[in-house]
């Protein structure tokens, strides 16, 4: 059977060369495009003393200048766009935590490669035509509830728009329309999996069958632990707005080994996040995209600040990267220790008797950063079990992560819940400052 007759889009399947050829290809029209649309780019090449006639290799592409978020705030609202805009069709912005939101824009065309790439995504996960996907990411600025809408719809798939929020109706229609897909932040899914339990929920009476979580870090133990419990296929879906949205790498549900990169839309590259030097494939570092397709707003060396590593193709020609440890800017620095709440995370799933449910709280006692980590038991528990447990975990934190730091196991329910991307690090260290 061809590729294509099993539903892959030829070049998911075609050589590693003619795969490069294609991306220097689009490489180059997209950096020329950019040097005669966007004053922005013209300036920072020029400033950089590099023209995109410099591009001779893929490699070549460490010649050009980065593109951070600064960028587009120093710009906002429109002023990263390469088009007129008559052109752009859309828009979305993330709101980020400080500040102006990151704007950004999409040509007709840009939307129709989006729907393709997140088509593509969908069936790596194992969605099929005339599949019912449930979308619980939500709809708005936020790309996540577009993104994925319209490439279920592309896919041939039946779609329920939910968004996100209305917990209790979301686990009613799960159950009415009975859809094989749900498309939702991890954090969510965890909330909705809560609302089952509530309504008591028969899962095998349920055709839920895939879950397509991201938008947030997750670990590993997390998707064992939502497999088991929901008795689904757990598979991790990346993206970031300003690079498209949803769909710029996906894990394929065969090998469940990381997330393939869409590098004929997207080329990736890892770099020292200190330095900006390139890092060989397999080396941990900063995440950083060339849009190669994308005509409203192409990013070159966009600077994602998640961390992660490139590995080789497996299930398609693309590259893959390892699930993102996390963000430089949620890395939280404990007495010189670098930590994530991924890796508190891991540990908490792997305790028995904690709940997936948990906040990391930083103040300062006097000089120093102290960390908290708050987490539900699953059940209530008496007062001396909750001392052992506290004790266990603390014991994990020390050993695995390296730090001490305080646990306190909170009953059920007590700890606010994700319609979203969760919020796990509550920085108080300025309020005791
Ligand atoms: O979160 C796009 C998206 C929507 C991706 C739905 C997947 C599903 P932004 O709001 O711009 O866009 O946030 C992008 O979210 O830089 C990562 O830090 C984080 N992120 C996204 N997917 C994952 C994932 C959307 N699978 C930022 N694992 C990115 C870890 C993720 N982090």
């Amino acid at each position: 059977m061809t590729a294509s007759q099993i539903g892959l889009h030829p070049i998911e399947s075609a050589s590693k060369d003619e795969l490069v050829a294609l991306q220097l290809s689009r490489l180059a029209t997209t950096l020329h495009h950019v040097y005669n649309n966007s004053p922005v780019y013209k300036r920072k090449f020029d400033d950089a003393g590099v023209h995109p006639d410099d591009l001779k290799t893929l490699s070549d592409i460490s010649k050009f200048p980065f593109t951070t978020k600064d960028d587009l705030r120093d710009n906002y609202p429109f002023g990263m766009f390469s088009m007129p805009m008559d052109d752009v069709v859309r828009v979305h912005a993330s709101s980020g935590t400080t500040g102006k939101p990151t704007v950004v824009g999409y040509s007709q065309n840009d939307i129709n490669v989006w729907a393709d790439v997140v088509a593509r995504s969908i069936y790596a996960a194992g969605g099929r035509p005339k599949d019912i996907v449930h979308i619980s990411y939500g709809y708005g600025l936020f790309t996540g509830g577009m993104g994925a809408h319209y490439g279920a719809e592309r896919l041939g798939c039946t779609v329920i728009p939910m968004s996100g929020g209305q917990t209790a109706k979301q686990v009613q229609l799960i159950q009415d329309f009975n859809p094989d897909i749900i498309m939702v932040t991890p954090s969510y899914m965890l909330n909705i999996a809560d609302e089952f339990k509530r309504q008591n929920v028969d899962l095998s009476k349920l055709n839920l069958r895939t879950g397509i979580f991201g938008a947030e870090p997750w670990t590993e133990a997390m998707r064992n632990e939502m497999e088991t419990s929901l008795g689904i296929d757990a598979i991790d879906i990346y993206g970031l707005s300003e690079v498209m949205g949803p769909g710029v790498a996906q894990e394929c549900i065969e090998t469940k080994d990381g997330l393939t990169i869409w590098e004929d839309h997207f080329y990736p590259e890892i770099i020292n996040p200190v330095t900006g030097e390139v890092l060989e494939d397999g080396e941990e570092g900063e995440l950083v995209f060339t849009s190669l397709t994308k005509e409203a707003m192409p990013v070159i060396r966009y600077r994602t600040r998640d961390l992660t590593r490139l590995l080789p193709s497996s299930a398609r020609t693309m590259r893959r990267m390892d699930r993102i440890t996390g963000r430089s800017d949620d890395m939280m620095i404990i007495r010189g220790v670098n930590v994530f709440p991924s890796q508190i995370e891991e540990l908490i799933c792997q305790t028995e008797g904690l709940a997936p449910h948990y906040q990391i709280e930083l103040t300062k006692r006097g000089n120093l950063d102290s960390v908290t980590v708050y987490v539900e038991s699953v059940k209530p528990i008496s007062h001396d079990a909750q001392q052992a447990l506290e004790k266990t975990l603390l014991g994990k934190i020390k050993t695995y992560v390296g730090i001490s730091c305080a646990a306190v196991i909170t009953p059920p329910c007590s700890i606010d819940r994700s319609e979203g991307k969760a919020k796990r690090v509550l920085d108080n260290r300025d309020r005791q400052g």
